[in-house]
C-alpha cells in the first residue's frame, strides 16, 4: 500500500453517489464491509514498516471517518427521498391525522371571567409573580405579625430584609400596583398565578390562579358590590343563579364578605356537591379598607371602592363539577380533551 493508494480511495469515497437505500448499503459493503476496500487497507497496515506506521495510521483513520460520514449522509438523503416518493406515489392515500389541541379549562374560565367584567367596563391589569412583602401584605393592611406572612403559607425568595421578596400568595398585590400607577376612577380585573406553601390535595394546591377585581370612584357602595357580583354570577352560572353574602374578615376590606352561589346542580335543594346546603362558596370581597386607600395616596374622604377575589380553578370546578383540583395540573389528555368542545373558534 502506498499513500497514493489511500488518496485514490479518498477520491472514490468523495465521488460516491447512491440514490436508494439498497445502493447505499452496497457502497457501504464495498468500502467498509468485511472484505471492503478500506477494511483491506487496514489489513495491509500490519505490513507497513514501523517508521511509517504513524503517518499511514493517521491517513487510514481519516479515510475511514470520511467514508462513514459519507455513507451516513447518503443514507439519510435516501431515507428522505423514499419518504417523499411514498407520500406522492398515491395521492388518494388517507392523510396523516393531526391531533388538534384545545385551550386549557383554566384558560377558558379565566377568559370567560375577563369577558364578563370587560362588559362592565373593567380593564385587565397584571403584576409580577415575584413581589415584595410591601405589595403583597404591607400596603394591604396586614399587621406585621399576621399569620398569612408566616413561612407556612408563603414561599419566600429572600429573607433577612425588612421588605423580603416572595412568591405572591394572592393577586390582591395587583390592587396596590394599580393604585400606585393610576388615579381614580379605577376599574380593573387582575388575573394571575399565585403560590402558597400548602400540601397538594383534592381541594388545595401550591400553585393556582386567581382573578382580583378593584373598583374605586366617588360614591361606590356595598350595594354596587352586591349587584356587580350578582350579575357576574348569573353570567357565569346561569340566569336563575342566586347569591348570598356572609360576613367575613380580610385585612384589606371593611366590611368583608364571602359570597356563595346557589348550587347549580341541585338548584338549592341540597346535594353532595353543596354538602346538602344548596350553596357553593365562590369568592371573597368587601369595601376597600380606608387604610389601604390612604397608604396608596387615595383620599378615603373623597373616594370609596370595593374589591373581590376568586380562585379560577374553584370557579372551573363548580362550573364543570370537577371534584379534584389536581386534574387541572396533571396534563392528562383524557381530562383535557373533555374541554375540546368548549373552544371558541
Ligand atoms: N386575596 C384573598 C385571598 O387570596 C381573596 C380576596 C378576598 C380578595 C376579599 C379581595 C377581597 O379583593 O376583597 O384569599
Amino acid at each position: 500500500m502506498t499513500q497514493e493508494d489511500i488518496r485514490q480511495v479518498i477520491n472514490a469515497v468523495q465521488a460516491l453517489d447512491a440514490k436508494t437505500a439498497k445502493e447505499v448499503e452496497e457502497a457501504r459493503v464495498r468500502f467498509l464491509g468485511k472484505k471492503g476496500i478500506i477494511t483491506m487497507l487496514f489489513e495491509e497496515f500490519r505490513n507497513i514498516p514501523p517508521e511509517d506506521k504513524k503517518l499511514y495510521g493517521k491517513e487510514l483513520n481519516m479515510l475511514k471517518q470520511q467514508a462513514v460520514a459519507k455513507i451516513n449522509e447518503l443514507k439519510s438523503i435516501a431515507e428522505t427521498n423514499f419518504a417523499c416518493e411514498v407520500s406522492i406515489e398515491d395521492l388518494s392515500l388517507p392523510g396523516f391525522e393531526y391531533e388538534l389541541g384545545s385551550r386549557h379549562p383554566v384558560s377558558i374560565v379565566r377568559q370567560e371571567i375577563i369577558d364578563i367584567f370587560r362588559k362592565f367596563g373593567y380593564d385587565v391589569a397584571e403584576g409580577p409573580e415575584i413581589d415584595d412583602d410591601y405589595h403583597v401584605f404591607g400596603a394591604l393592611n396586614f399587621p406585621p405579625n399576621h399569620p398569612a406572612r408566616d413561612m407556612q403559607d408563603t414561599f419566600f425568595v429572600s429573607t433577612g430584609h425588612p421588605n423580603p421578596l416572595l412568591l405572591r400568595t394572592h393577586t390582591s398585590s395587583i390592587q396596590v400596583r394599580t393604585m400606585e400607577s393610576r388615579k381614580p376612577p379605577i376599574r380593573v380585573i387582575c388575573p394571575g398565578r399565585v403560590f402558597r406553601n400548602e400540601a397538594i390535595s383534592a381541594r388545595a394546591h401550591c400553585i393556582f390562579h386567581q382573578v382580583e377585581g378593584l373598583y374605586i370612584d366617588k360614591g361606590v357602595s356595598f350595594a354596587d358590590l352586591k349587584q356587580s357580583i350578582l350579575l357576574f354570577a348569573r353570567e357565569m352560572f346561569g340566569d336563575d343563579t342566586k347569591i348570598r353574602m356572609r360576613p367575613s374578615y380580610f385585612p384589606f376590606t371593611e366590611p368583608s364578605s364571602e359570597v356563595d352561589v346557589s348550587c347549580n346542580i341541585c338548584h338549592g335543594k341540597g346535594c353532595n356537591v353543596c354538602k346538602g346546603t344548596g350553596w357553593l362558596e365562590i369568592l371573597g370581597c368587601g369595601m376597600v379598607d380606608p387604610n389601604v386607600l390612604e397608604v396608596n395616596d387615595i383620599d378615603p374622604n373623597v373616594y370609596s371602592g370595593f374589591a373581590f377575589g376568586m380562585g379560577i380553578e374553584r370557579i372551573a370546578m363548580l362550573k364543570w363539577q370537577v371534584n379534584d383540583l389536581r386534574h387541572y395540573f396533571e396534563n392528562d389528555l383524557r381530562f383535557l380533551e373533555e374541554f375540546n368542545t368548549a373552544v371558541e373558534v
